[in-house]
């Protein structure tokens, strides 16, 4: 196979834009829109985000995890908290997430503070994944090493012939990011793209336009 030439690359971007008007002063009625143009358009897993941590001395880690809601609230995802994200974020909360939508050009990013989702929560969204995934959810050690694929397989089918089979381990469950901070990028001709940046001050929002 021939390495494609990444530095000839390219893509304009199209003509949408994002003023001041259609950003609004709420980020959360923005992204609420954006995700829905997202699903409109048939994005593939439009809800899909890189998720940043850090360990405490700042060594960063991304990984995609799926946001399974965003409200005032924050936005919530689910994982197990023995993880490497786990536990990178039991000592160091920060997080940083995007969510990128091709073709729509556009991104947007949200910065804060995760903590975990209450247990009540966490069992109620479990319980809404089918059979299968929950058992792995209890089978996989995630972010541990495995022997091999047979030792999951393995793990999976003690797990699925378990009296537990289906039952949410303490271990897997949802955190909340809670942003300070979005900004939202929509990719405009000659790469002059625009980029508007919400910042959280008490219950308001700050918004201000920063140079692509
Ligand atoms: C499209 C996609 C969606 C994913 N969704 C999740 C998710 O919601 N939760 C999760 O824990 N891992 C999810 N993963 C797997 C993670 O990217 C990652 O492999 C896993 O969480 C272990 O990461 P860690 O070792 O950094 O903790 C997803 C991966 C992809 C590609």
């Amino acid at each position: 196979m021939v390495t494609p030439d990444l530095s000839a690359m390219r893509r304009e971007y199209g003509a949408t834009g994002l003023d001041d008007s259609e950003a609004g002063q709420d980020p959360l009625a923005l992204v609420d829109r954006w995700l829905a143009e997202a699903v409109a358009a048939g994005i593939t897993e439009p809800n899909a985000m890189a998720l940043a941590t850090a360990t405490p001395d700042g060594a960063p880690s991304v990984r995609i995890v799926l946001l399974k809601s965003l409200d005032a609230q924050g936005a919530v995802f689910y994982t197990n908290y023995t993880s490497r994200k786990g536990t990178e974020l039991a000592e160091n909360p920060r997080a940083a997430a995007v969510l990128l939508w091709h073709d729509l050009s556009r991104q947007v990013r949200l910065e804060g503070r995760v903590a975990p989702v209450s247990a009540e929560e966490s069992d109620a969204y479990f319980a809404s994944r089918p059979p299968g995934g929950r058992i792995s959810a209890q089978a996989s050690p995630q972010s541990q090493v495995v022997a091999g694929r047979a030792e999951l397989e393995r793990r999976w089918e003690q797990a699925a012939a378990s009296p537990d089979a289906g039952t949410r381990p303490d271990e897997w469950g949802g955190f909340r990011l809670v942003p300070e901070v979005f900004e939202f990028w929509q990719g405009r001709p000659n790469r002059l793209h625009d980029r508007i940046r919400f910042r959280a001050n008490g219950d308001a929002w700050e918004r201000d336009r920063l140079a692509p």
